[in-house]
């Protein structure tokens, strides 16, 4: 039987591979150009195509939210940098939204393939890939979306608040947060891993709890 060598791709708490990429923009060095940055770095299933327009447009709808947290955008399919010119042109005329962010022009598949951004079930384009990577050039977040499912970029926009919150306080986030069911805006403690913790825990007047374990406070 063959011994097939089984590809390795970046995970959670890797660094970004270096890599040179050809983009809209011009050259860019990845991941020291975002060095100190945020960064998106998103992939699509092809230029012209109808739900890869409604997320460009939403994107651009946002980007100055993510500029605002210090958060910069990196579109990717693999498409030839004529077409995503062509295409940003389009979106711009027809829909009057002008698309300020590069996207890298991935024409034979080497970043995608290197980022495991094609799946081998669904042909031979990008799935819609989100990788979020912080100013260390670590990632921190990896979603994977269908090329029939658009994404949404409020939850974008979300996670991004949240890490940047979360490193700050070294505090949880909880689920639907800045709406949470049970603290609404409200952050998780990390939960004691001593005994003699958890027994100050619950009569701290500092937080919140629910239970030694489950304890929130304001930022
Ligand atoms: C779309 O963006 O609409 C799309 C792209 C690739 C396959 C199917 C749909």
């Amino acid at each position: 039987m063959e011994n097939k060598m089984e590809e390795k791709f970046p995970l959670i708490g890797d660094k970004l591979p270096e890599m040179e990429v050809q983009t809209t923009h011009g050259k860019r060095k990845l991941p020291d150009d975002y060095l100190g940055k945020w960064l998106v770095l998103f992939s699509h299933p092809a230029d012209f195509t109808p739900v890869c327009t409604t997320e460009f447009v939403a994107f651009a709808k946002r980007h100055e939210q993510f500029k605002k947290l210090n958060c910069e955008l990196l579109g990717l399919s693999i498409d030839q940098v004529f077409s995503h010119i062509k295409w940003v042109e389009w979106i711009e005329e027809k829909l009057g939204v002008e698309i300020k962010f590069p996207i890298i022009a991935d024409d034979t598949g080497k970043v995608a393939k290197k980022l495991g951004m094609i799946h081998p079930g669904a042909g031979t384009s990008t799935v819609r890939a989100v990788f979020l990577i912080d100013p260390n050039s670590v990632i921190r977040l990896i979603l994977f979306y269908p090329a029939s499912v658009g994404r949404n970029m409020d939850e974008i926009l979300r996670v991004v608040k949240a890490f940047q919150i979360s490193d700050e306080y070294k505090v949880a986030i909880p689920a639907n947060w800045p709406n949470n069911e049970l603290m609404k805006d409200e952050v998780i403690i990390p939960p004691p891993t001593d005994v003699e913790t958890a027994k100050k825990r619950l009569k701290s007047k500092e937080f919140e709890c629910y239970d030694w374990w489950l304890c929130h406070k304001k930022i």
